[in-house]
């Protein structure tokens, strides 16, 4: 019988290929980087087709790794950097132009113009979203709009719109299937997340023809069966999800209250609602956390675009320490009251801000200021980040989350997770399995597959490594954080 699911998640700055066995336990990793095009300011753009050779090439090496076949691959679910935006041609199955990345911010102007038209509030009550370049609607639009011919190509039919996950199924199936899950589709900002369809009003308002839609599927379905000559046998494709919200179902985020916050390149905390989507007073998104069975269960999320990538910066930009992992001692020299504040607005601000024109500082150098200080307040950034959201969530929930699950890259660092819980005042959760996001995409197909009998069968797989207790006084709480949000009034940017 086959023993593995193989977890494709595919990220902003790399693709993994993992393969799970039935416990949830990690038995073999592939993982390959890829080139960060940035051809103007603030835009950000990957090669499709590194997108997809990554993919392959980790799912291939994977399996080779491990010793098996594709008969040994019960099931694939895919994962993927949400809102990226592809078009390609239905027949050749070539793409028109690169992958607009979520964090590009080229349609700022054109949001701004439909700010200025009053449509925010239609926009929030279809999809659940803001108006914003990360979503996918605009850069669709940027697409059709830029690249010659696109539109009426795109008009008679012969072209096909998706997300990451998309492009991805329709690769993998040799062509044969253009579908998406809900999770997904609801980041585009053309998904009514109450119907559960595409909405026409929204696609009319971005000048979207129709016929560029993938079909939008549950998150644990038959997507498809994979072309056999490309991982050596059909491999049914049984789960997919946006990573932010395969994360939670990995972090088994299944009863409403649930928390969890993963630190990848950017940081996104999301919240388990139930089967009612929460609106937000504090500008959080409301999104699809999974569908199953036709039925979406809700969530909130605060999105930050900048968190692991403010350490890739500290290393590579500014040339301040070799490895990620230097960075735990270097803030552990530091005293918590430096006065450094780094504000990594580099792509703009996200939640609960939404200020696409904001640019990243450093607050509070002095002669004195060293490496460490500065190394230090770039991970308390992340910090003070989370608790802006978690500001908002406890004040649009009406009561106060009680503890917050974490996973990605950058939880292995102790020194920021004590900072954390130290800021949050709530206990943070560290669970054994970091891989979380991959995991939530392999319990997605499991389900499907038959591997799980329901969720609750899933809950019992967590569990917690390391629990990080708040220690830090009210006061000093309360006086690092006002110094945070001192320096982000300062960054944001005002209208003359
Ligand atoms: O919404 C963007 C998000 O899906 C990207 O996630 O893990 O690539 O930072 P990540």
């Amino acid at each position: 019988m086959a023993a593995y699911i193989l977890s494709i998640d595919q990220g902003t700055t790399s693709s993994r290929a993992i393969l799970f066995d039935r416990q949830g336990q990690v038995a073999a990793v592939a993982q390959e980087t890829f080139a960060q095009h940035f051809p103007h300011g603030g835009w950000v753009e990957h090669a499709s087709e590194d997108i997809w050779s990554t993919v392959l090439s980790t799912c291939r090496q994977v399996i080779d790794k491990h010793g098996i076949s594709a008969a040994d691959v019960a099931g694939i679910g895919i994962t993927n950097q949400r809102e990226t935006t592809l078009v390609w041609d239905r027949n050749t199955g070539e793409t028109l132009y690169n992958a607009i990345v979520w964090q590009d911010r080229r349609t700022s102007d054109y949001c701004r113009e439909l700010m200025q038209q009053d449509h925010e509030a239609f926009i929030q009550a279809r999809t659940g979203l803001l108006i914003d370049p990360y979503f996918s609607a605009t850069k669709l639009r940027w697409v059709l709009e830029n690249v010659e011919g696109a539109r009426q190509r795109a008009e008679r039919g012969e072209l096909a719109f998706g997300t990451v996950d998309s492009f991805l199924l329709w690769r993998l199936t040799g062509g044969k299937v253009h579908a998406t899950d809900a999770t997904n589709a609801c980041r585009t900002c053309l998904f009514n997340i109450h119907t559960q369809q595409w909405d026409e009003e929204l696609l009319a308002l971005f000048e979207i023809p129709a016929s560029l839609m993938p079909e939008v599927m549950d998150s644990s379905a038959p997507f498809g069966t994979t072309e056999a000559a490309l991982l050596g046998g059909e491999i049914p494709i049984a789960g997919i999800a946006g990573d932010q919200q395969a994360a939670l179902v990995g972090q088994t985020g299944f009863t409403p209250g649930l928390c969890k916050s993963t630190y990848g390149t950017g940081c996104f905390m999301i919240m388990n609602t139930g089967a009612e989507p929460a609106t937000s007073h504090n500008r959080l998104l409301t999104t699809v956390a999974y569908r199953l069975h036709g039925k979406p269960t809700y969530a909130m999320e605060g999105s930050i675009f900048v968190a692991g990538a403010t350490v890739q910066w500290l290393r590579d930009g500014l040339k301040l320490f070799e490895a990620a992992a230097d960075t735990e001692a270097l803030a552990e020299q530091t005293r918590l009251g430096h006065g450094v504040y780094l504000v990594p607005a580099f792509t703009g601000l996200g939640a609960p801000h939404w200020d696409p024109q904001a640019r990243g500082a450093i607050f509070g150098l002095t002669r004195d200021t060293d490496i460490g200080e500065i190394v230090a307040a770039g991970l308390q950034a992340v910090c003070y980040q989370t608790r802006d959201l978690q500001r908002c969530m406890d004040d649009d929930i009406g009561t106060p989350i009680e503890r917050l699950r974490v996973d990605g890259g950058m939880v292995c660092n102790s020194w920021v997770m004590q900072f954390l819980a130290d800021m949050l005042g709530v206990p943070v959760d560290r669970p054994t399995i970091l891989e979380t996001t991959a995991l939530g995409a392999a319990y997605l197909a499991g389900l499907q597959i038959g591997w799980y009998a329901d969720l609750d069968e899933i809950s019992r797989l967590w569990a917690c490594e390391r629990t990080f207790e708040p220690r830090m006084a009210e006061a000093q709480r309360q006086t690092l954080y006002a110094g945070w949000l001192d320096a982000i009034a300062r960054v944001m940017h005002h209208d003359e």
